[in-house]
């Protein structure tokens, strides 16, 4: 990469949504953006575990980086109490931080990773877990920047792309996933209009993804859920650009509600399908997509917008949050060992043998 374009680059890098420093994790406060950027403070990992259930802090990649500090406070507690740190002591504390949601891999991946260091730390476990946790923030900040590269070399110039839910910095390290890719696109001059869906009912697209575009000055336009046909019978889209949550050894894919639909629509309406995804998303131990589970939350995320209710009282709601896209219906799976096309079983099975 050229000195300039890494320059380029950097000015579309400038939002981090999780930060650590001396025994306090800082997230940005997701549920108040886009009009109040305000911090919240865990000190341990309930702390943690309660951000990520709660949404303050989401996105695949990030929750895994918040539970891995989440395993650093409660660890620095147990030190600073003079108790030994251990994977016996920490046994709750991983438990709790994985339940705290069930889709994303990235959060099991993470504890895996924070929990095999531990195994291996000779004689200063609380320096290696935070070591650990510094290296998984750091690497997902290094692979996003990669991913953004290889998805933009895929495009021609003056393309119109749509995205889902948000892939940005505030669900990452930094610089984001599918929005890495858009951001990279817009950088090399092949994008010339990006289109985000709202995404109901937590409206990620609407309050998170627009206020990264705007930000960085991507001309972007907010668009319904319900009309991502209509645009895509339009022409203007040339490619579907999605994150994911989980990837199965087959390809079939997790992600934000509406993802299933958007590719379904894409293949109607000949636009191709990229998903773009760090390799801690790949989950070679599920075969396939039904093996995934979706979360399911609160209907009352449903009955109201922005706080006030706006169904009728007595009234039910079913809240997925996440939905499976079969493989077949993608056309590109993006991560920071390379692309792969179909047949994506074997283009991940060889991946999986190779080192970043
Ligand atoms: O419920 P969320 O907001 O955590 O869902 C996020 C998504 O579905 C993203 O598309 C996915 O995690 C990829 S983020 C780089």
């Amino acid at each position: 990469m050229s000195e300039s374009t890494a320059a380029h680059l950097d000015r579309h890098d400038t939002i981090r949504a999780v930060a650590y420093a001396d025994g306090v994790l800082r997230l940005l406060d997701q549920r108040e953006l886009p009009f109040t950027e305000v911090q919240i403070e865990c000190r341990n990992a309930e702390a943690v575990a309660k951000a990520i259930r709660d949404l303050a802090v989401r996105g695949a990649p990030a929750i895994g980086i918040a539970a891995a500090w989440g395993v650093v406070l409660q660890a620095g507690l147990l030190d600073n109490a003079g108790h030994p740190v251990s994977v016996a002591a920490l046994a709750s504390t991983f438990d709790t931080l994985n339940a705290a949601r069930p889709t994303a891999v990235n959060l099991a991946w993470a504890l895996a990773r924070m929990r095999a260091a531990l195994v291996a730390a000779k004689n200063d476990p609380l320096h290696a877990l935070t070591a650990e946790a510094r290296a998984i923030q750091d690497q997902d900040l290094v692979a996003n920047r990669t991913m953004g590269g290889i998805g933009a070399s895929f495009f021609t110039d003056g393309i119109g792309v749509l995205t889902h839910c948000n892939t940005g910095s505030l669900a990452t390290a930094g610089f984001g996933t599918a929005l890495g890719v858009i951001r990279a696109g817009f950088a090399a001059g092949k994008i010339k209009q990006v289109y985000a869906g709202e995404t109901r009912p937590w409206l990620q697209g609407a309050r998170l993804t627009m206020w990264e575009l705007v930000r960085d000055r991507i001309p972007a336009k907010l668009v319904a859920d319900s009309a991502a046909s209509h645009l895509m019978k339009s022409g203007a889209v040339q490619w579907v650009i999605v994150g994911a949550d989980r990837i199965a050894a087959n390809g079939d894919t997790a992600n934000k509600i509406g993802t299933y639909q958007l590719a379904i629509s894409a293949k109607r309406h000949g636009a191709k399908f990229m998903v773009v995804a760090p390799w801690s998303t790949v989950d070679m131990q599920t075969r396939h997509g039904d093996d995934i589970e979706i979360e399911l939350r609160d209907p009352a995320e449903l009955l109201s917008v922005a706080g006030r209710r706006t169904v009728v009282a007595g009234a039910d709601a079913w809240n997925p949050v996440f939905d499976v896209t079969p493989a077949e219906l993608i056309d590109v799976i993006v991560t920071e060992r390379g692309a792969i096309e179909k047949p994506f079983g074997p283009g991940l099975a060889k991946l999986a043998g190779t080192r970043d």
